[in-house]
């Protein structure tokens, strides 16, 4: 059977994580893409020299050009500007919006059949964006940040309670920004929702430090994180080439559900090789609604400033 192939758009932080977890996990044969020339090129040759070392089989290489992304089943796109000094969020919008927009086109031109998994800034809105110029179904066209966030508040969990990350399950819905919704009644450790193993003042306060989670990076790092983005990117495009059929919150395309209609946000997906394959609709609060719904408005505000 022929290799998969992935390609990773932006070979910055996210990017180059990225591209390195998805070829130790042997997903198939990887390319970067960037415009910094040199870039590309010289990320994939270092990583293609660690696969000696760390013992896998997956081809890594660089460019500047489209083409050498063609027949991809899975395009990650992580390029975008980073917002500089005296950049209103507004800006930064139209800047990544110009950016997603043209490698999008370039994307769709030469891996006509792929998925496209998003991680660009503002997330749901450049997922939006992507799709709309992609002229993909919504299915094709997902993107990443509750992978990320509900990662953020099982790892809190795992320090709060001393127990292995691998036994707990979250559910981080919404935007991906300070709207976004984490959800303890849904959230597990071996089964049991943590309501019953921690108090409410505690997980709040754990629901509230995935909320800044990426700000706490930034201000440690003075540049935003990249392992915990890269290794949910990864997640994701295994979800996709193996068909696994994860159940996990990813930003989609909603047509009604939860109220909210023709915006992408983040909610609980299957997700397997067409991409978003079924929107799961769980039982919300009038809160917790209303807290999803205020995350919705945001991005409607901000796909309109797109001319949408
Ligand atoms: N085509 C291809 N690559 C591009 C383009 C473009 N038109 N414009 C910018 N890039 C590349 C940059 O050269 C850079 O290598 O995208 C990469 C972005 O990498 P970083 O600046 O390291 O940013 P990173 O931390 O990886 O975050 C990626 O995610 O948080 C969001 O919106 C934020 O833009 C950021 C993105």
């Amino acid at each position: 059977m022929a290799r998969k192939k992935i390609s990773v758009i932006g070979a910055g932080n996210v990017g180059a994580t990225a591209a390195l977890f998805i070829a130790q996990k042997q997903l198939g044969d990887v390319v970067m893409v960037d415009i910094i020339d040199g870039v590309p090129q010289g990320k994939s040759l270092d990583m293609a020299q660690a696969s000696p070392v760390e013992l896998f089989d997956a081809g890594i290489t660089g460019s500047l050009d489209y083409e050498a992304t063609a027949g991809s089943d899975v395009v990650i796109i992580t390029s975008g500007s980073p917002r500089k000094p005296g950049m209103t969020r507004e800006d930064l919008l139209q800047t990544n919006a110009s950016i997603v927009g043209s490698v999008t086109e370039n994307v769709v031109k030469y891996s006509p059949d792929c998925v496209i998994v998003m991680l660009t800034n503002p997330l749901d809105i450049m997922t939006y964006h992507a799709w709309k110029v992609s002229g993909f179904a919504s299915n094709r066209v997902v993107g990443q940040a509750g992978v990320l966030d509900s990662a953020r508040f099982r790892y809190f969990i795992a320090l709060e309670l001393g127990v292995s990350v691998e036994d707990i399950s979250a559910l981080v819905m919404g935007g991906h920004g300070d709207t976004m919704v984490p959800l303890p009644r849904y959230t597990t450790v071996g089964g049991i929702p943590i309501p019953q193993l921690i108090s409410e003042e505690r997980i709040e306060e754990m629901a509230q430090r995935t909320r800044d989670g990426g700000a706490e990076v930034v201000n440690l790092l003075k540049t935003s994180g990249y392992y915990a983005a890269g290794a949910s990117l990864a997640l994701m495009a295994e979800a996709i080439l193996r068909d696994k059929k994860r159940l996990i919150p990813c930003s989609a395309h909603l047509t009604g559900q939860y109220g909210i209609d023709d915006l992408y946000i983040g909610v609980p997906i299957k997700l397997g090789a067409n991409g978003v394959e079924q929107i799961i609709e769980v039982e919300l609060t009038d809160d917790e609604l209303q807290s999803l719904q205020k995350s919705a408005q945001t991005y409607r505000e901000g796909i309109a400033l797109l001319g949408y």
